[in-house]
């Protein structure tokens, strides 16, 4: 058992801050730096100490790591900071560049300035583009399909190149479908203008909107809407720990993707979160770009990392549902 010094860049977002939780209660040592573009700051552990910065500006990383460093250097760096709304993207590639991949750049840079050896990194689906097989593997080709994506794999690619260059070493997820909320309830997602499937669901079924569209009933799949892979948070969060624990450790870099290795359609989460309440829904077109089918193989995270999902879809929708109720 050993005691990581962490910094979480991100860690007031819904992905970072069950990261932060995760780390605490394996008992490591957490700062968080964000600067609450769309996180919350009362989504931050109250155990972990936060910085107000954004890491597009180097001056402000490079006082934060001066600060931290000169007491105990990190020993991991986690990135979740990034703008990840896809139709967004298109709207603003500028922004989406500049947030994403030189914020990822500068972040490298401080790493190196400082001699900060491992970096994890959350990254996405989105880098494959149209899948080309129906269980997605880390070999897949990847061709992102839209601004977002290309950020995603150009942030990955600079990664490895630094890492290469400066013997660090990286630890790259690439995540599908999150949902859920931790079991204390105190942290969960928490957005304006929610886009993910069960918290959409979630909330029309609380009345919180109208009503929910399933876009598209008429793709090649058992009952005809589309099929995703779903992980909870919390489990997605502790794969974190496992990365970072890992790099460390072994001084060795690794790319996974985190998924369960088996699908859902819409229509059968509805299902599911109908066990509870009624969803007010309506079928409507398919949305372009949609692909019928995403599932991730978790085969090489299970191999090298010991990680495998211990909840499953009914454990996202009550948590989320929870969660919703607490705060709506
Ligand atoms: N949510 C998903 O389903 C999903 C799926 C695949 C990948 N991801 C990846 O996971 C990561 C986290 O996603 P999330 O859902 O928690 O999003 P989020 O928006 O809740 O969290 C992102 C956090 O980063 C902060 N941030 C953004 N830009 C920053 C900057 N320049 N400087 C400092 N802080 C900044 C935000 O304030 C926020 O707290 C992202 O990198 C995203 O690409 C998420």
């Amino acid at each position: 058992m050993f005691n990581l010094k962490v910094c979480v860049i991100g860690g007031a977002g819904y992905i970072g801050s069950h990261a932060v939780y995760e780390l605490i209660r394996d008992g490591h040592e957490v700062v968080v730096i964000d600067n609450l573009s769309t996180g919350l700051r009362e989504m931050v552990h109250k155990d972990a100490k936060f910085y107000l910065g954004d890491i597009t500006k180097k001056g402000e990383l490079s006082s934060i790591f001066k600060k931290e460093c000169e007491k105990k250097p990190f020993d991991v760096v986690m990135h979740f900071a990034a703008k990840l709304i896809v139709p967004e993207s298109l709207d603003q590639p500028l922004e989406y560049y500049h947030n994403n991949v030189e914020g990822v750049r500068i972040m490298l840079e401080v790493m190196t300035e400082f001699n900060i050896k491992n970096v994890v990194f959350s990254s996405t689906a989105a880098v494959y583009g149209e899948p080309v097989k129906n269980i997605c593997e880390e070999e897949d080709p990847t061709i992102p399909v839209n601004p977002y994506g290309e950020t995603k794999l150009a942030s990955e690619k600079l990664i490895k190149w630094v890492c290469k260059k400066y013997n660090m070493n990286y630890c790259i997820f690439r995540y599908f479908n999150v949902a859920g909320a931790d079991e204390t309830l105190e942290i969960g997602l928490k957005k304006d203008n929610l886009t993910h499937l069960i918290p959409v669901a979630i909330q029309a079924a609380l009345g919180l909107r109208e009503k929910m569209i399933i876009f598209g009933d008429d793709y090649d799949t058992r009952d005809g809407s589309c099929i995703r892979d779903y992980i909870h948070v919390s489990d997605l969060a502790y794969a974190h720990v496992l990365g970072a624990k890992y790099i460390y450790e072994n001084n060795k870099s690794l790319l996974v993707n985190l998924g369960s290795n088996k699908g859902f359609t819409v229509k059968e989460v509805v299902k599911e979160v109908e066990k509870y309440i009624k969803v007010p829904y309506e079928i409507g077109p398919r949305r372009p770009g949609d692909p019928a089918q995403i599932v991730a193989s978790n085969k090489k995270a299970k191999e090298i990392l010991g990680w495998e999902p211990k909840r499953g879809l009914s454990d996202m929708i009550k948590s989320d549902m929870e969660f919703r109720k607490k705060n709506s």
